[in-house]
């Protein structure tokens, strides 16, 4: 019989219980407690969820300020990433209460109870809520994502009506966040071979665009039984896109243009 052996940071430990600090002398009474992933795969120790009691009154109303406050206030150990604070570097994804989204547009009053923040699903964790995006951000380089053209330069700049301008929006916004990405099933399984939403959005980014002119080694690049054939329609990727976008509908309208395409 097949004896199946999960990896040692598959259990997760119960971790340590932080108080909020007293305020006055007194506890405070507005408080939620936050569920948080802690690991160091360069340590020994399994990965463990600390519980932090957060005096709500004494920081912002997002996620990403409750985590700010406990890394202020509480445990400066505490690492994730974050740089806007405002839905736009996509650097604070992760997965609260169950979805992956941005901290800091998530409001801690849109969860009720205990607040579950985890690093985003299957990547690597470099440590606690920073996950290991080379691998992504290599899969984001082989689309080449940068303006191609072959005809000379126009001496002013590369034009566009508003209706080819149009075509790119619902493209432009993501902020390669990777929610989407590491949402996907397919993605889960086949990470070394499938795109994956984000990088397929914006492959289609550049497709779309009227100024470019390298469309067709684009479509070479993808062509191909795993790179692109591996979304299923599952549509996790639109579901918890925090810009609202919708990755599945991009890749559909690439496997359109390759079964279209005369070139
Ligand atoms: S629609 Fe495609 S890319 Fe989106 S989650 Fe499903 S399989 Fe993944
Ligand atoms: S499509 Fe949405 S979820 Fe995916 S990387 Fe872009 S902004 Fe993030
Ligand atoms: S900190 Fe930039 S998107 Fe959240």
């Amino acid at each position: 019989m097949v004896e199946l052996v999960l990896p040692k940071n598959s259990k997760v430990a119960k971790g340590k219980s932080w108080k909020a600090p007293l305020v006055d002398g007194k506890k405070p009474k507005n408080t939620r407690a936050f569920r948080i992933y802690r690991y160091d795969p360069d340590g020994d120790a399994n990965p463990r969820l600390d519980t932090y009691h957060v005096n709500l009154d004494d920081c912002g109303p997002m996620v990403l300020d409750a985590m700010i406050w406990i890394k202020n206030k509480v445990d400066p150990t505490l690492t994730f990433r974050r740089s806007c604070r405002e839905g736009v570097c996509g650097s604070c994804a992760m997965n609260v209460d169950g979805r992956n989204t941005l901290a800091c547009t998530k409001a801690t009053d849109d969860v009720s109870g205990a607040v579950a923040i985890y690093p985003l699903p299957h990547m690597d964790v470099v440590k606690d809520l920073v996950p290991d995006l080379t691998g992504a951000y290599a899969q984001y380089q082989s689309i080449e994502p940068w303006l191609k053209t072959e005809t000379p330069a126009p001496q002013d700049e590369w034009k566009q009506s508003i209706e080819q301008r149009e075509k790119l929006d619902g493209l432009y916004e993501c902020i390669l966040c990777f929610c989407c990405t590491t949402s996907c099933p397919s993605y889960w399984w086949n990470s070394d071979k499938y795109l994956g939403p984000a990088t397929l959005l914006q492959a289609y980014r550049w497709l779309a665009d009227s100024r470019d002119e390298a469309t067709a080694a684009r479509l070479d690049n993808l062509e191909d039984p795993f790179r692109l054939y591996r979304c299923h329609t599952i549509m996790n990727c639109a579901t918890t896109c925090p810009k609202g976008l919708n990755p599945a509908k991009a890749i559909g309208e690439i496997k359109r243009m390759m079964a279209e395409r005369v070139v």
